[in-house]
């Protein structure tokens, strides 16, 4: 610790009790509360990192967080330890570069979308795309052709995008300048990307992938193939989603030589602070230096973990777990609808009544994320609050949801929409705040999505139609929260719309 801060030198006077920051007490209540942890950071609150790292990093996190100094290098023009911590983090996720990212996989999204496409351009993307595809769509200017992908008729999820897809899509806009996917997806679907790079690569145009729940995938011959491994060209990786570095960095890797690096860099020098947090790109620093000590040896760990509490929660009556061939078992969905449990309702039910908090719900699922900072004790922790569920008998919310329910709402969210205007012009154009209820026939100014997982429902430039406003009402009704909508000033909803565009 600094010598600023030990005893008798506060010169503030200010005790903890009386710091009334809202946010940072709000923390401090979530670390008293300590629930088991199923959401993001992987780090799941610090047993991500070795003891004597973490032990090193804790005391010297002031001191740390600093800014373009002697020795320090600079994100921006690495030719320090920035460019050689990089080049270790390429080594280590099978890279042949990669750039560290302070502003999450959002950036790097934007980042990959704008090295590949300018203005006006077509870019084939997912329907079920996280909102910053649309966000990166926006930025450059450019023509979304969507891509639809197939749902699980009895999950009710997306399973991924079938190689036909794209290849309608290239066939109907040959003139498109990249291919972006999504893979695996919030519930751990993966599918063989070799064939669309392929198909990508005979176009002459580049496969974008992002795999923002990947980062952990390179690591284990158990876990699905990355897309760096199939040989994609750009893959942007939340390190802190499943691996041990801090909320908000994430790494972009580079693959062949399709991708000039130094456009990648101006692009990134754009798009992220000209003040990177040093704490965070240390922290991708570490997480990289665990995996490539260590990596093989914790998926073991975290793959046990996931196979004991599937195995535990498959004699736990009524209960559900997701299991498909080629996924990635570190993600684990469940389903209480035969229990007569919705998903939402599960989610608030394992916070509430046992402290443990998942990462994601939907009408029927909960998803928790395991990681290697899972141990026996908190995996148990989950399946013992699923079996004390379960033992408190059927709530009989049938009525309210049915098995069935969450396919029908996912092939609603990702239906075709009338487009009206191009995503950047609905953004860029006068807008005006309008009651939902009086939203059909108006042309949508903002994304409207479901959040987590951030997929959206309608993209900017899209006219709302009486199906959208009963989705939402739906989705409402059993508990998910959206981006896009706001309260109103008489409680009711709001939505921003393009101004005076009608249908
Ligand atoms: C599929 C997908 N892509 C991109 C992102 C954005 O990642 P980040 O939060 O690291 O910016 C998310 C975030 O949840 C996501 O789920």
């Amino acid at each position: 610790m600094s010598k600023h801060f030990g005893a008798g030198n506060d010169p503030l006077h200010i005790r903890l009790d009386e710091f009334s920051a809202p946010l940072f007490q709000a923390l401090l209540a979530y670390q008293r509360l300590a629930p088991v942890r199923f959401h993001m950071p992987g780090h799941k609150g610090g047993p991500g990192y070795p003891l004597e790292v973490a032990e090193a990093f804790r005391r010297h996190m002031f001191g740390m967080d600093v800014t373009e100094t002697r020795g320090l290098d600079n994100l921006h023009v690495p030719s320090g330890v920035i460019r050689d911590a990089q080049a270790l983090a390429a080594r280590t996720f099978g890279a042949d570069h990669t750039f560290f990212l302070t502003n999450g996989t959002t950036a790097g999204v934007h980042a990959m979308i704008m090295t590949t496409c300018k203005e006006g351009q077509k870019i084939v993307i997912p329907r079920d795309a996280h909102l910053s595809v649309i966000g990166g769509v926006i930025l450059a200017g450019l023509v979304p052709v969507f891509v639809y992908p197939t749902i699980d008729p009895e999950w009710g999820i997306s399973v991924g995008i079938p190689l036909e897809e794209y290849e309608r899509a290239l066939k109907e806009h040959p003139d498109a300048k990249a291919c972006l996917i999504t893979r695996p997806n919030y519930y751990g679907m993966a599918w063989d990307l070799k064939p669309l790079v392929k198909l990508c690569h005979d176009h002459g145009i580049p496969l974008l992938v992002d795999e923002a729940h990947g980062a952990h995938l390179h690591l284990h011959e158990d876990l699905p193939l990355s897309a760096v491994d199939m040989g994609a060209d750009m893959v942007v990786q939340s390190t802190h989603k499943t691996l041990g570095s801090f909320t908000g960095s994430s790494m972009l890797h580079l693959v062949g030589n399709r991708i000039p690096p130094d456009r990648v860099q101006r692009m990134l020098a754009i798009l992220q602070s000209t003040s990177p947090s040093y704490l965070l790109m240390t922290s991708l620093d570490i997480a990289a230096t665990v995996v490539r000590m260590r990596g093989h040896q914790l998926m073991e760990k975290a793959l046990e973990l996931s196979a004991r509490a599937r195995k535990r929660l498959a004699e736990v009556e009524g209960v559900r777990v997701l299991d498909r061939p080629g996924m990635d078992r570190l993600k684990l969905t469940v389903s209480m609808v035969n229990r007569g449990i919705a998903g939402y309702e599960l989610k608030s039910k394992l916070m509430d009544e046992y402290n443990v908090r998942v990462e994601l719900a939907d009408f029927e699922n909960v998803v928790a994320f395991i990681t290697y900072a899972d141990t026996v004790e908190t995996v148990d922790a989950l399946v013992d609050a699923i079996k004390g569920l379960s033992e408190q008998g059927d709530r009989g919310v049938r009525a309210r949801v049915h098995a069935g329910d969450q396919a029908r709402f996912t092939s609603a969210l990702f239906a075709p929409a009338e487009r009206a205007l191009l995503p950047r012009q609905a953004t860029l154009a006068a807008h005006e705040l309008i009651k939902l209820s009086q939203a059909e026939g108006r042309v949508c100014a903002e994304v409207v999505a479901p959040y987590p997982p951030g997929i959206p429902l309608l993209y900017p430039g899209e006219v709302i139609d009486s199906e959208h406003l009963d989705v939402i009402d739906t989705a409402l009704s059993l508990g998910a929260a959206f981006r896009g909508l706001a309260a109103g000033s008489d409680g009711g909803l709001v939505v921003t719309v393009v101004k005076d565009v009608k249908r």
